[in-house]
């Protein structure tokens, strides 16, 4: 239970007021340790002596937002991570995508742009990528700019790599980048079919028509109230028997929209959309 008269806590409520009122960014609903712990890291960055010092900034300041969301996200990646979860996608649910003509999917949350790199890796060599489009959104355009230009540190390639493999990859991953002073540059024909874009799930409307939506490591971030929020945005998003793939530790368990879905993997906590929109 939060405690009413802690100063720093506080000190957040009125910041986080401040960024809602002045830019329309609502993180009032995002879970409080985690936050706390960023924003602690952020006032020692900006080296300030309190959290409330930021709130001059985000009322006067020039280009701050920038700088506050990059702060307060947490935007570690990797590709094709959770790799069990990629291959239920090459195994189960591409043979079902490959009953559309056109196949919509949506990645929230994309960060620096690993998850949508792999799957369009994934589509590729499954042959269906000339149908797809994805949409790749996030509220941190850091991460945005990062994601679209595609290139990586050199250190991360290990781990990619045996991550693509474990998912079943049937190519050899290093035709997929080409290397450069320590960077990794992602092939320029995986971003074909991807448009990068800045959307909040907290604040934002619903992508209609999707036929899968890609929200891992996300809602983990969230409050009650804002998971559900969003998960009726992905309800709202979603065609009948579409599908929905969310973190491992995230879950669509108790939740409003839990009957709209059935589970396709327990373990890769990928749901199918069963119940039309209300409505539709
Ligand atoms: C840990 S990363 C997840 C990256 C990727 N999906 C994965 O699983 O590897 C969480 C991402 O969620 C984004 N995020 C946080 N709040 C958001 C919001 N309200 N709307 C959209 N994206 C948000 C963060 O900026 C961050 O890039």
């Amino acid at each position: 239970m939060e405690d009413k008269t802690d100063i720093e806590q506080i000190e957040i409520d009125l910041l986080l007021d401040a960024v809602e009122r002045r830019h329309g960014y609502d993180f009032r609903e995002y879970s409080r340790a985690s936050l706390t712990r960023r924003l602690r890291r952020l006032r020692v960055d900006m080296k300030k002596e309190h959290i409330s010092d930021l709130i001059p900034l985000v009322l006067y300041g020039q280009g701050v937002m920038e700088s506050l969301v990059d702060g307060i996200s947490v935007t570690v990646s990797e590709m094709f991570r959770d790799p069990y979860v990629f291959k239920m996608v090459r195994e189960k649910i591409v043979p079902y995508l490959k009953t559309y003509p056109k196949v919509n999917i949506w990645v929230a949350g994309c960060a620096t742009g690993e998850e949508v790199y792999s799957l369009a890796i994934l589509f590729k060599e499954e042959e269906i990528y000339d149908r797809v489009q994805i949409y790749a959104t996030d509220i941190n355009e850091k991460s945005l700019k990062k994601a679209k230009a595609g290139i990586y540190s050199e250190d991360q390639t290990k781990t990619n790599t045996n991550n693509y493999y474990k998912s079943m990859g049937r190519e050899s991953f290093n035709d997929y980048y080409f290397t450069k002073f320590h960077k990794v540059m992602m092939a320029r024909d995986l971003m074909k079919n991807v448009v990068f874009l800045t959307h909040n799930l907290a604040v934002d409307r619903v992508f209609n028509e999707m036929q899968m939506i890609f929200c891992r490591n996300v809602l983990i971030y969230f409050s009650i109230p804002l998971q559900e929020r969003v998960l009726k945005l992905f309800d709202d998003s979603l065609c009948k028997n579409g599908f929905l793939a969310l973190g491992t530790k995230e879950h669509i368990r108790f939740s409003k929209t839990e009957k709209s879905f059935r589970t396709v993997g327990k373990k890769e906590k990928i749901f199918q959309k069963i119940m039309p929109r209300a409505g539709a």
